[in-house]
């Protein structure tokens, strides 16, 4: 039986910092508010012209060099994003072309901010049947452009960045199993209620904008956050006690706090990014993983758990040897 196994952890953010103290130029709205409600100090946001593609490439190559593996060896690409540089072909398959990958399966997954999550089950399943040996998994937004900058319910939540991991096949776990969930009576919650489909002037117009009730999908989250990391723990007859880190979705310091109290997990073993990355969806996972990894508090042979939360709503997460 062959596990997958994190080989390397790549991120990538943009250049430009939106500041909740810029924010108070553009809405009404004060750091205070922001901070105390989000934990939410600032937020990268991609330049103009720049893509989910442009971010998820500098990700995938940090993830690559940090694994020592070359671009040849990759035979599968997978990319969360609920932000896609075209409606076809994929960001996948643009990701593929510009690392000069030919032939071998690149598609994206669309679940939003557990998009990361649902994407590491789908590359482990690869694997774990010898579909794949060397999968690239990415989480990648520029969520800016689906925010209307005039709302200021929605607009200080959120930034653009990506994160990567490479995952290899080894004789050791490796990711121990994944936990996927979705149910969709929850989604009008969270929204963009527009698309090709529906709404496509709306689109074109540059008008699909998230929209959010946010104190209703605030009591679900922490509720299904809490429980599939139960049910995480559970499926492998692990107690709390054996988790080194938890790895949650970056949406709001309240909504972690309230994850980590209900596991009874100390915050000195969460990975916190959303004070300065705010919420950047199916990217927020990966990218917190990287930071912990690169600034040594993730080390080989720790267990860790990546739990993410989005709309639809979709919930998930992954419990794994580092
Ligand atoms: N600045 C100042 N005031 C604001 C702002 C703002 N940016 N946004 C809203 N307000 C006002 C509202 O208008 C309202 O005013 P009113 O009482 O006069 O009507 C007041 O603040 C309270 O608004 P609520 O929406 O009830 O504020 P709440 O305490 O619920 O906090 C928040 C809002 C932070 C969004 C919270 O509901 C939350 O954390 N929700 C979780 C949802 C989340 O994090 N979503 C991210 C995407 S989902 C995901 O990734 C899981």
């Amino acid at each position: 039986m062959s596990y997958a196994r994190i080989l390397g952890t790549g991120g990538y953010l943009p250049q430009k910092v939106l500041t909740n103290a810029d924010l108070e130029q553009m809405v009404d709205t004060t750091h205070e508010w922001i901070h105390s409600r989000t934990g939410i100090n600032q937020r990268h946001i991609a330049a103009e012209g720049e893509t989910t593609c442009d971010l998820a490439e500098n990700a995938a190559r940090d993830a690559l060099a940090a694994a020592g593996v070359p671009v040849q060896d990759v035979d599968l690409i997978v990319v969360a994003t609920t932000t896609p540089d075209q409606v076809f072909p994929s960001t996948a398959c643009l990701l593929q072309d510009r690392l000069g990958i030919h032939g071998c399966p690149a598609f994206d997954v669309q679940a939003v901010c557990a998009g990361f999550v649902y994407a590491v089950d789908i590359a482990n399943k690869f694997i774990t049947t010898a579909s794949a040996s060397c999968a690239l998994v990415v989480g990648a937004e520029t969520f800016s452009r689906i925010i209307d900058w005039r709302d200021r319910a929605t607009c200080v939540l959120f930034g653009d960045g990506a994160g990567a991991v490479v995952l290899g096949a080894s004789s050791e776990p490796g990711i121990h199993s994944t936990h996927l969930h979705a149910d969709g009576q929850y989604k009008d919650l969270l929204s963009v209620p527009a698309g090709v489909s529906t709404s496509y002037r709306r689109m074109l117009n540059g008008e699909a904008y998230t929209q959010m009730q946010g104190s209703e999908v605030f009591k679900v989250a922490v509720k299904s956050l809490g429980d599939v990391a139960g049910e995480a723990l559970a499926a492998n007859g692990m107690s709390k006690d054996e988790i080194d880190w938890l790895v949650p979705h970056q949406a709001n310091i309240r909504i972690i706090n309230a994850t980590a109290r209900k596991l009874g997990l100390a915050m000195e073993r969460v990975v916190v990014t959303v004070d300065r990355h705010g919420n950047t969806s199916a990217a927020s996972i990966p990218l917190a993983l990287d930071e912990a990894v690169r600034d040594g508090r993730i080390d080989r042979g720790q267990h860790v758990i990546m739990e993410g939360f989005g709309g639809g709503f979709t919930w998930g997460a992954v419990l794994l040897t580092f």
